[in-house]
């Protein structure tokens, strides 16, 4: 084994591990890159400590892995757009924050008709006293979780996304909006993953109001248990890196007044959501 293959310490069953041994400031190998995007595509999110990257390595890492996607939803959210790089989001807040971003669970942009493939968000401020962590749940184990008759039923069925839910009102309408299947399968795995989440999904359109109403309670409480999830912690210079794909992330907001910031940048996925 080469001295440059990078460490993978997986931090649960079914989600989540810890990359070492790599220096995301310098340029990447073919072979790591190979190697990131492998435990990337296994554990549905990685996570790096220490890697003081500036905005030109954070856009090299993105664009090591897909074209970088340009958030949909205007400027009716909580993050900004970073001067000369539109693609990477500002996800700073403190005392005057009325919100913050990613406060349920959700996966990101799903409201565009091809979602974000995956994000990269570097903590560069985190709260001094703990706080500020991130949740993430794999939407592969809670699919799995399913009865078989009710992921036949789920299989058929396709959802309404609208970014109206989540960001701001304000007086904007035209809110990015899509529909996706309920079930998708993961381009790259081949394998299904519940595609509906609390941030972004409203109604089921096959369903009426109400059973689409109870159906996707019950989908967002089975999302949410503690069973396929793990809970990240940040340092300064953290960075997480998630398949948007096939996991669900919730940033806790126990911070408050303290200071948390970061970046995030994402790269495109290659088609639409299908099954
Ligand atoms: C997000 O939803 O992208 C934000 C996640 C976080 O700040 O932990």
């Amino acid at each position: 084994m080469s001295s440059d293959r990078i460490s993978i310490k997986p931090l649960s069953p079914h989600i989540g591990a810890e990359i070492g041994n790599v220096d995301l400031t310098r340029p990447l190998s073919e072979q790591q890159k190979r190697e990131i995007h492998d435990a990337f595509l296994k554990h549905g999110v990685i996570f790096f400590h220490d890697q003081d990257i500036s905005f030109a390595q954070q856009m090299e890492l993105a664009q090591s892995f897909g074209h970088v996607h340009i958030h949909v939803g205007g400027e009716g959210t909580a993050s900004k757009p970073v001067p000369d790089y539109p693609a990477i989001r500002r996800q700073h807040f403190d005392k005057d924050s009325k919100r913050i971003s990613g406060e349920v669970w959700h996966s990101d942009q799903s409201c565009a008709e091809i979602p974000p493939a995956g994000s990269i968000l570097q903590q560069k401020i985190v709260p001094p006293d703990g706080g500020g962590d991130t949740l993430f749940a794999s939407a592969y184990a809670a699919y799995d979780a399913l009865s078989a008759p009710m992921q036949a039923f789920l299989e058929k069925l396709t959802a309404v996304h609208d970014g109206a839910k989540l960001f701001d009102k304000g007086t904007k309408t035209d809110y990015p909006k899509a529909v996706h299947p309920v079930v998708i399968r993961h381009p790259e795995t081949g394998r299904k993953v519940l595609f509906v989440n609390e941030g972004f999904t409203t109604r089921i359109v096959e369903l009426s109001k109400e059973e689409s109403d109870a159906l996707l309670n019950m989908l967002y409480a089975h999302i949410a248990k503690p069973h396929w999830q793990m809970r990240f912690h940040w340092r300064p210079n953290s960075i997480a890196f998630w398949d948007n794909r096939c996991t669900q992330h919730f940033a806790i907001w126990d911070y408050w007044p303290n200071v948390r910031s970061g970046y995030r940048v994402q790269f495109e996925g290659d088609a639409r959501p299908s099954f």
